[in-house]
């Protein structure tokens, strides 16, 4: 039996049961319900526009994160609460002058705005930089602020302004988030859900003859898997969402996987960390800078914005596997592997062998990738990713790479070296690798590896890069790698990371 889409917005609670299950949230929000502060600009997650904030339960805890609207399916909001820019202004009270919520009269104060037109999504990154931070009792730091603002473009203002606004209104006298007043609503939408729904059946919502299923569990997710293998796996839908705007697909069957608690998670196994295929990106770089932070923080900032990194999952950037997607170079180098499971039972695989060739990977039709299994510090390896790309926020790498050497008694016992950008799939770089096996890490090993990197790929031109600024650059990634790893004298991160200057720093 089909359910519909349940969700609040502007205090009531909305029940959808004829929109397509391909309609975005932006689309419902203007065209539906006619909210259209909430803006389209690009409708593929790059501007910032349709930016809208949403609640929801994670654990029993009450979360609140910025997304884009335009790439966000719209049954994928079932059971949480939406916030556009409409409600962030107090309600207006007869005989009362209007009143502005400090995100609002921080901007107004600064000239934060022009024509305006980013605006509602400035306000609401920047409202839920507020939340958080007022939740904690904390200010955001300069750095903090930039990236929170990072999915946001504005064409005439400037950012100085903004950023300026950013810190002026946290000086304003505090507007309070009914946070437990959403808590308890979220938790009886939650228990009305699940009592509408008979056991053992997986939720579902159709219309238009296209059906969503949400899966409340594993087992369930398996099924449907195994019944309907033709489904599309949405997980954050930060790749399918174009596929419906861009790309103008019909998206028939959809099987949402981010109502399932056991991929949410996030544990220590066997001197691996295990993420759930559901973990969103900003946790899961969270944890793994935990263990990783000289390697990996710049990787997290970089990897397009805050409302992306929000919705948008580690799982969902290893099982699309493009050629340049930023996790797998790093995730292949460090010998990360995936666990598959389906209804038959499951198995793991070392990340490269997951790609077979552009876009074909070995994932059989009723198999789902539940885990990634990243394996933590060892003693004796070193290793770092670098992103390439024109800009430092919010772009696709034209080269990515990785490389880890484990070195023992002066001499390099493993070699694993990795490029995103440079091939069909994220490939190892076998000849540098066998240049590196054996030697000592210094510069004549160094230029040799070099040189055998040459024939590791045939890269190939295109909008982003020539093919010889990738081979040129690949080869000078290997050589930041060594002057930050040599033995003698590395370089420090602040003599490398030119990007540290504008991005650090307290602010108050
Ligand atoms: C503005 C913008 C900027 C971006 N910047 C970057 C960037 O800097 N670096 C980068 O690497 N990527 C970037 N991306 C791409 C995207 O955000 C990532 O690939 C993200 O990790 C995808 O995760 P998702 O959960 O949104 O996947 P979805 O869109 O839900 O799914 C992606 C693919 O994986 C499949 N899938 C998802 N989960 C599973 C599963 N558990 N089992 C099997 N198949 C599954 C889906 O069917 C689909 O084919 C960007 C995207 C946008 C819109
Ligand atoms: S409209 Fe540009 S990010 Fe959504
Ligand atoms: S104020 Fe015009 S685009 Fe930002």
């Amino acid at each position: 039996m089909s359910e519909a889409i349940r969700f609040y917005y502007r205090g009531s609670e909305h029940a959808v049961s004829d929109a397509s299950p391909n309609r975005t949230l932006l689309q419902y929000l203007r065209e539906d319900l006619h909210a259209c502060g909430t803006k389209e600009g690009c409708a593929e997650g790059d501007c910032g526009a349709c930016t809208v904030v949403l609640a929801q339960l994670d654990n029993g805890e009450l979360q609140t994160h910025a997304v884009n609207a335009c790439i966000q399916l719209l049954p994928s909001v079932h059971g949480k609460a939406v916030f556009s820019v409409e409600d962030v202004a107090p309600p207006r009270c007869a005989g009362q002058e209007r009143q502005l919520h400090p995100v609002q009269q921080a901007l107004l104060e600064c000239h934060g705005s022009q024509c305006g037109f980013c605006t509602p999504g400035f306000v609401m990154s920047l409202w839920a930089l507020y939340l958080t931070h007022q939740a904690a009792q904390t200010r955001p730091t300069r750095a903090q602020i930039c990236d929170a603002l990072s999915g946001n473009l504005c064409r005439c203002t400037g950012y100085k302004p903004i950023i300026e606004a950013a810190v002026r209104m946290f000086e304003l006298p505090a507007a309070e988030f009914p946070h437990q007043q959403w808590l308890a609503t979220l938790q009886q939408l939650q228990q009305k859900l699940h009592a509408s729904v008979a056991p053992d059946t997986c939720p579902s919502y159709s219309a238009q003859g296209q059906v969503f299923y949400w899966p409340q569990t594993l087992q369930q997710a398996l099924q449907v898997r195994a019944s309907t293998p033709q489904a599309t796996i949405l997980a954050g839908g930060t790749d399918v969402g174009l596929w419906v705007t861009k790309q103008l697909r019909d998206l028939n069957t959809l099987l949402y996987i981010g109502q399932i608690a056991q991929l949410q998670q996030i544990q220590t196994v066997d001197a691996m960390l295990e993420i759930g295929a559901a973990v969103n990106l900003n946790e899961a770089y969270h944890a793994l800078c935990q263990h990783y932070p000289r390697e990996l923080t710049e990787m997290w900032q970089r990897f397009a914005s805050m409302p992306v990194r929000n919705a948008g999952t580690l799982g969902g950037n290893v099982a699309n596997g493009s050629p340049i997607g930023d996790s797998m170079p790093w995730l292949i180098a460090l010998g990360a592997q995936v666990r598959l499971q389906s209804v038959r039972g499951s198995r793991q695989l070392a990340l490269e062998d997951f790609y077979l060739g552009y876009q074909q990977k070995d994932l059989q039709a009723d198999e789902l990738l539940t885990h990634i299994l990243v394996p933590l510090p060892r003693p004796n390896w070193h290793w770092r990713t670098y992103k390439l790309a024109k800009r430092f926020d919010q772009d696709i790498s034209a080269v990515c790479a990785a490389f880890a050497l484990e070195i023992a008694d002066g001499s390099i016992l493993n070699a694993r070296i990795t490029f995103g950008g440079m091939a069909a799939t994220p490939k190892r770089a076998m000849a540098a690798e066998c240049a590196l096996q054996g030697q000592a890490w210094d510069e004549t090993t160094l230029n040799a590896a070099c040189l055998a990197l040459a024939s590791d790929y045939a890269p190939l031109s295109d909008m982003r890069a020539s093919q010889d600024y990738r081979r040129n650059t690949a080869q000078n990634l290997l050589r930041r790698f060594w002057l930050e790893t040599r033995p003698h004298a590395p370089l420090t991160q602040e003599q490398i990371n030119v990007f540290a200057q504008p991005h650090s720093g307290e602010i108050a």
